[in-house]
């Protein structure tokens, strides 16, 4: 990556979005390291802000909370002084920032936002690897999983630039089309 001509972002973010288990935040941190951007996990942030992990926030406040808790950030990074912390960074998203129409928008505005394309089957292995996600702390996760997929695709489809079907690829090869498509999206 380091051989490429260095990529332009023109200030604005590159966003990964899509569904949990797609790759966001590996592919994230990779496409960190490689272009020197840092990475801004929406997650994360709202952890910190809160001082809980997301399953408690889940718990606690419900899901209805945090959805409010995505929105605010997304509005302050769109914000003159958010535009600060997310300028030239990489964002990785939670997998329902989708659901709100305003954020939809927002994605849509602030940056290159990528949807994370993968099969279920993939989704499915990978998130079991964890028991983090509230959503998916149930017996019939694979069904949840494919629920999902449905009624958020059409989401995933209107607020990203770019779908990379991405089953098929390793992450080294994953990061490559973000970073080459990112370089063809700003300097159109
Ligand atoms: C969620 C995805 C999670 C996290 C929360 C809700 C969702 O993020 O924001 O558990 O609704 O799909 P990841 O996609 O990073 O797992």
């Amino acid at each position: 990556m380091a051989s490429e001509s260095k990529l332009n972002t023109q200030g604005r973010p590159i966003i990964l979005i899509g569904l949990m288990g797609c790759g966001k935040t590996t592919v994230g941190k990779e496409l960190s390291k490689q272009t020197g951007m840092p990475l801004l996990d929406m997650d994360s942030v709202i952890e910190e802000q809160i001082g809980k992990p997301i399953a408690d926030i889940f718990r606690d406040e419900g899901e209805a909370h945090f959805r409010a808790l995505e929105t605010a950030l997304l509005r302050y990074l769109e914000s003159e002084e958010g535009c600060n912390i997310c300028r030239n960074s990489i964002i990785s998203t939670g997998g329902g920032v989708v659901l709100r129409p305003e954020n939809r928008e927002i994605l849509r505005r602030l940056g290159f936002t990528v949807w994370l394309s993968v099969d279920v089957d993939i989704l499915i292995s990978r998130t079991m690897r964890n028991n983090n996600r509230p959503l998916l702390r149930r017996p019939d996760r694979e069904e949840v999983l494919n629920q999902l997929l449905i009624q958020r695709s059409p989401m995933y489809a209107e607020t990203a630039h770019l779908k990379l079907d991405s089953s098929d690829l390793d992450i080294p090869a994953v990061v490559r089309e973000v970073y080459k498509s990112a370089q063809a999206f700003f300097s159109a």
